[in-house]
């Protein structure tokens, strides 16, 4: 290799000395019959500058923005008053330049490449990866998947693949298939995640498994989700629901360490299920700010207010001073999350005004003491059945966060558990009970007797979820190991023993060859490296990530395929 050193790792001591880097060139200039490029690769970006004497200026005259090329020069200081620090203190005086391949005029600006479209930046990722910022976020996540590596080996955890062509696991969401040309009319679906599998790798004795894993989940397509993701999927035996949290506290604080250099406070809080939705209305807080809600259901029940009065749950949060165009928009929020409205109080003195005053009088100092809110400060209510109401002002506690920028002030990270999350969930529209986190988590113990019962729903779940600054960036559970526990869990969700032989007869099978008990968890490792980098988007943090339909730009997938194709595997295309 010519280059001499990278870019990014040239500093005082090759001051002096004649350097050869190779790179692209992000800008050229041309000032007072110099020519000054900047150089760049994966490191660093440096001045380079051209006089009009030298012999390397013929060649630099044909440098245009991305071409590749090597530049041999001598590497000095700049005149002083014209250091902008770090590499921006010195330039490269060259001698010698070689253009080793010219470039189109790339369609946007690279350094304007956060002021581009993104359909347009994901067409042409490859460019769109060249910037500064796009390298800086999946180094990072070179850099987690390496601290993951060197932690997990070190406490005896073994890295094993599972398959891509399988059958359906069950995570809630649609499967991808894949058709078989050699079983036709047969499919393979895509792992939803790899939990069958690993739980069958504790079965067959290895202990502590875990996989950077490949996910493919057929789901609507938000800024945290991807329809192909990857895991960090791991699996532990002979533990309980304590042993597993511990060990990943451990773990994600040396991640965070060695990615961003920041302390985690160890343990992790950990709140219920039903307190997070209660104190916060999410299964997943942001607890990087306050803004708590305030129970208020005692404080209007059977008083003239209907609406409060009849009401499960009277919940309020305090605000700030807000406008009547915030609290619209407010409430077209709380709307869109399920309440009928948002009922609000501006603080006056020791009363209140606007929105519902006129139905607060002897409620007025007991609001004022419990929510503790500021004069000109606002209340915003939800009132209703307990989950609907916590949900929808969760909703909004988060859209104040954004009006406010109330993130901005508190921990740069915020890391919890949310645990004993329901182990059964009604789910109205098909009038039937479902598991919340996937049918092979264990119920806590005390609960089992409530299974079959109309108390059901009650059964709490051993299943916890990782949260980090209001993302759920990991979930796990302790694992059902005892067959005739599994078989009422599937009862619960209205599985009959021969369906649910037919789904999971495999791993039904496998269960009752001696089942060690265990758990495990797996991390959305995009969403995590999203938080750490600042990310907006996990498709930041994706080398090339489908856009928000679904869609591969740069390739073009999905696309249709030849009719050959398709009669091979036995398949026709219905007309759409
Ligand atoms: P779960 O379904 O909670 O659990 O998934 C684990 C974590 O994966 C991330 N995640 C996603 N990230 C990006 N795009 C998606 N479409 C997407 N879906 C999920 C989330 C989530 O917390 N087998 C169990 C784990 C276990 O029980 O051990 C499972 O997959 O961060």
């Amino acid at each position: 290799m010519k280059r001499t050193a990278m870019i990014g790792h040239l500093n005082d001591t090759h001051a002096g000395q004649t350097v050869t880097l190779q790179g692209w060139v992000s800008r050229r200039r041309d000032l007072g019959g110099l020519i000054f490029a900047e150089l760049r690769d994966r490191s660093g970006t440096v001045q380079v500058q051209v006089e009009p004497d030298s012999p390397a200026f013929a060649d630099a005259d044909r440098l245009r923005a991305e071409y590749v090329a090597e530049v041999e020069g001598h590497f000095q200081l700049r005149p002083e008053g014209q250091r902008k620090g770090g590499l921006g203190d010195y330039e490269v005086l060259a001698t010698r330049v070689r253009v080793l391949n010219p470039a189109k005029t790339p369609p946007f600006e690279l350094d304007k490449g956060d002021q581009v479209s993104e359909d347009i930046r994901l067409k042409y990722r490859y460019l769109d990866l060249r910037r500064p910022e796009m390298q800086r976020g999946l180094l990072l996540r070179s850099r987690a998947v390496a601290a993951v590596t060197a932690f997990l080996d070190a406490q005896g955890f073994v890295q094993v693949e599972t398959p891509m062509l399988t059958k359906s696991t069950p995570e809630g969401a649609r499967d991808f298939l894949v058709p078989s040309r050699q079983n036709p009319g047969e499919f393979y679906a895509l792992p939803q995640s790899p939990q069958l599998f690993k739980q069958m790798l504790m079965i067959a004795g290895f202990d502590r498994y875990y996989q950077l894993a490949r996910c493919f989940r057929d789901e609507d397509l938000r800024a945290d989700r991807q329809p192909d993701f990857t895991q960090l999927d791991m699996e532990m035996s002979f533990v309980e629901q304590d042993d597993v949290l511990a060990l990943q506290e451990q773990l994600l604080a040396h991640v965070v360490r060695e990615t961003v250099g920041a302390e985690l406070p160890l343990p992790f809080p950990r709140l219920s299920y039903h307190d997070a939705m209660n104190r916060f209305g999410s299964d997943k807080p942001d607890q990087r700010f306050g803004l708590e809600f305030v129970e208020v259901t005692d404080l209007f029940r059977g008083g003239e207010f209907k609406a409060f009065a009849e009401a499960e749950t009277v919940k309020v949060v305090a605000a700030p001073e807000l406008t009547r165009k915030q609290i619209d928009e407010l409430e077209r929020v709380a709307k869109q999350n399920g309440a009928r409205g948002l009922a609000w109080l501006k603080r006056d003195g020791e009363g209140f005004s606007g929105g519902i005053s006129k139905f607060v009088g002897a409620q007025a100092a007991a609001l004022i003491e419990r929510t503790g809110v500021e004069q000109g400060g606002t209340l915003l209510f939800a009132a209703g059945e307990w989950k609907k109401a916590v949900s929808a002002l969760g909703a909004v506690r988060l859209a104040l966060r954004d009006l406010f920028d109330l993130a901005a002030h508190g921990p740069r990270f915020h890391v919890s558990w949310v645990t004993d999350f329901p182990q059964l969930e009604f789910d109205e529209d098909s009038g039937t009970w479902t598991y919340m986190h996937h049918p092979f988590t264990a119920p806590h113990p005390d609960d089992l007797p409530l299974f079959g019962t109309a108390r059901q729903g009650e059964i709490r779940a051993q299943a916890y979820d990782l949260v980090l600054n209001g993302f759920e960036i990991g979930g796990g559970s302790v694992r059902i190991h005892d067959p005739a526990v599994q078989a009422q869990m599937f009862a619960a969700i209205g599985l009959s023993p021969e369906q649910a032989r037919e789904k999971f007869g495999f791993f039904l099978d496998a269960l009752e060859y001696g089942t060690p008990p265990h758990g495990g968890i797996a991390w959305g490792f995009d969403r995590l490296v999203m938080v750490l980098s600042g990310a907006a988007s996990i498709r930041e943090v994706i080398a090339f990530p489908k856009n928000n339909r679904g869609v591969d730009l740069l390739a073009l997938a999905p696309s249709p395929v030849e009719s050959a194709q398709l009669a091979e595997v036995g398949l026709q295309v219905a007309e759409v």
